[in-house]
């Protein structure tokens, strides 16, 4: 266990650093804690900004702890409005903005990510809008409640779950999408084809293999020549690390901020964790960045573990949900460049799908299908090899595969 003379700085008050923060304290740790955040509020979860606070009306976001609480129920010093903008990997310092130095012996980056910008959209014609942060919420739930016209770009998981909100509210929505499928990512085309008949279904329409150029006074200009009527345009093309520590620190950083099994960078005594880490994944066979929920809380309690002394790999298998309209959509793991096997009817509605590269079980995925999910993360995590022709087989119990 580290002293209780030591003192950690957590650079981020995000999830993952809301999370290793109260994970430190949880294990005993009795020394000074300092969380520098860059936005206004305390740590808060970032589903519900495109999820909950989308679909009901005027729910407000909600925080892991109430600011106070961080101070008076944990004894952190949570800094917001505070990002930092320097580091010093010698004298183990951090500075934030406003010039304010702060010491560590311990420092976990947990800066996250941010929204990859579309340039040349601002100016005469439609508004733009990202959804990253409470701010971007709210004005984007004005602006569906206003029944703008909406043009979305990118069918990523902010841009569907966007476009379900806004065909909720009635909106015009047309989401633009680069690839030819919708969440190509993550969804076999099979999958990816129900949800997009689903959002039509609701009225939005989909305009695949092209991508917004430019904003005319009304709309938008796309690649492919067309121009589409829009008050709005919501850009949700993924997102890129805030490296901004791990560069200062002389570690290159533009895939992810390279991290250990433990959460160890290459910079002694300096941990990253959440969005922004960049660690091997067994499911995919690489380096990877986990941008989930689950990620941010599991991998940033892991890392804060092995802060205090722990020794603990963190080797959970990503996982993600998506709820479009009546559709649960959970993945595990990876599901590209592997092959498929379907369990369950997908006319059904309720099905799951299997992804193996050769006798590896290395992805999972579930419509409607959450109790097979529950199953199927556990022999991922267990990293069980369970034979084809058993998952093939629909009678096939997965219980029995994690014997
Ligand atoms: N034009 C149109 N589409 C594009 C463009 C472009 N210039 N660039 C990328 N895209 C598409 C991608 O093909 C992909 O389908 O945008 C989509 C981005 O999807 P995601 O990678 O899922 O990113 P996003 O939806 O922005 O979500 C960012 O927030 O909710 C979290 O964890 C979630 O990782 C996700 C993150």
């Amino acid at each position: 266990m580290l002293a209780a003379s030591a003192h950690i700085v957590i650079a981020g008050a995000g999830q993952a650093g809301g999370r290793a923060a109260e994970a430190l304290r949880a294990r005993g740790f009795q020394g000074g804690i300092t969380m520098l955040g860059e936005e206004a509020h305390p740590p808060y979860e970032r589903p519900q900004l495109s999820k909950d606070m989308l679909g009901t009306a005027d729910k407000p976001v909600t925080f892991i702890k109430q600011a106070r609480d961080w101070s008076s129920v944990l004894d952190v010093r949570l800094e917001t409005g505070a990002p930092v903008a320097d580091c010093d990997a010698d004298r183990r310092t951090v500075t934030t903005a406003d010039g304010r130095v702060f010491g560590f012996d311990r420092l976990l980056i947990a800066t996250g990510t941010r929204p990859r910008r579309l340039d040349g959209l601002e100016g005469r014609g439609p508004k733009v809008q990202y959804l990253r942060n409470v701010e971007d919420a709210l004005r984007f739930r004005k602006s569906i409640r206003d029944k703008s016209r909406i043009v979305i770009v990118g069918g990523g998981v902010i841009g569907l779950e966007a476009a379900c909100a806004a065909a909720k509210h009635g909106c015009r929505t047309t989401v633009i999408e680069n690839e030819p499928q919708l969440l190509a990512r993550a969804l076999p085309s099979l999958v990816s084809d129900i949800v997009a008949d689903r959002h039509r279904s609701h009225g939005v329409d989909f305009i695949f293999g092209t991508t917004v150029t430019g904003a005319t006074a009304g709309g938008v200009q796309l690649g492919n020549g067309a121009e589409i009527p829009a008050d709005l345009i919501l850009v949700g093309i993924g997102v890129e690390p805030v490296a901004t520590v791990a560069e200062r620190l002389g570690l290159l950083a533009t895939a992810g901020i390279a991290v250990d099994a433990c959460g160890r960078t290459a910079v002694p005594d300096v941990f990253c964790a959440g969005d922004a880490a960049l660690q091997w994944s067994r499911c995919h066979g690489r380096d990877i960045r986990v941008e989930t929920w689950a990620n941010a809380q599991n991998q940033a309690i892991a890392v804060a573990g092995n802060m205090l002394g722990e020794q603990k790999d963190y080797v959970d298998p990503p996982w993600f949900w998506t709820d479009q309209y009546d559709l649960n959509i959970q993945v595990a793991g990876d599901m590209c460049d592997s092959d498929h096997i379907v369990r369950g009817e997908p006319a059904s509605g309720r099905f799951s799908v299997i992804a193996m590269r050769g006798a590896d079980l290395v992805g999972a995925l579930s419509v409607n299908a959450a109790k097979d999910m529950a199953m199927l993360r556990r022999l991922l995590a267990a990293n069980k090899r369970p034979a084809r022709t058993d998952l093939e087989s629909p009678a096939f119990d997965l219980r029995a595969a994690l014997k």
